[in-house]
């Protein structure tokens, strides 16, 4: 089963967001296997956001990311990835549509609510960045026949 790395970033915690957006992933079938509250580290960061480093807004994104704890959140399901990048929606809050996370409640390009891992390969890397074996958390979920038909239960 795919599973994804979220981060609620600093401003999501200080707009009294957190319910709404995890309640959001709930309620859409997906499975949490690990939550906590960090606060994040400059080499997490570094390594976190190394495809940024030589742009001009690298310095200020790593200290609005430590500006405050974040909530780290695996979550599991079929196609997790690309479902939970549907809901939050695209980087900029102006431009994502609404419904999606970031539409409904971003205006700005950095302070976008969420991080959500880009692929299925960045999602293993990340999940590891974030959280040690035994913080993951393998339990059966009690709606799994509902969320999902006998035919993919099959094939999962
Ligand atoms: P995230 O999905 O965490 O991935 C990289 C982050 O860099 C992105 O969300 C934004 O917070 C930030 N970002 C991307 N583009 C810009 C930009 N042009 N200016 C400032 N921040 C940006």
């Amino acid at each position: 089963m795919e599973r994804t790395l979220i981060l609620l970033k600093p401003d999501a915690l200080q707009r009294s967001l957190l319910g709404e957006i995890i309640s959001r992933f709930e309620r859409k079938g997906l499975k949490i296997i690990g939550l906590k509250m960090m606060q994040l580290k400059k080499e997490t960061l570094d390594e976190h956001y190394a495809q940024h480093q030589d742009k001009a807004f690298f310095d200020k994104l790593e200290r609005f990311m430590m500006s405050g704890p974040v909530i780290a959140m695996i979550l599991e399901g079929i196609e997790a990835v690309s479902t939970v990048r549907l809901i939050v929606g695209p980087t900029s809050g102006r431009k994502a549509d609404v419904g999606s996370i970031r539409g409904d409640f971003s205006m700005s390009q950095q302070h976008n609510i969420v991080h959500a891992s880009d692929s299925v390969e960045t999602a293993k890397q990340e999940i590891y960045r974030f959280f040690n074996e035994e913080e993951l958390f393998d339990y059966q979920k009690i709606d799994f026949a509902t969320v999902y038909s006998e035919e993919e239960r099959e094939n999962i």
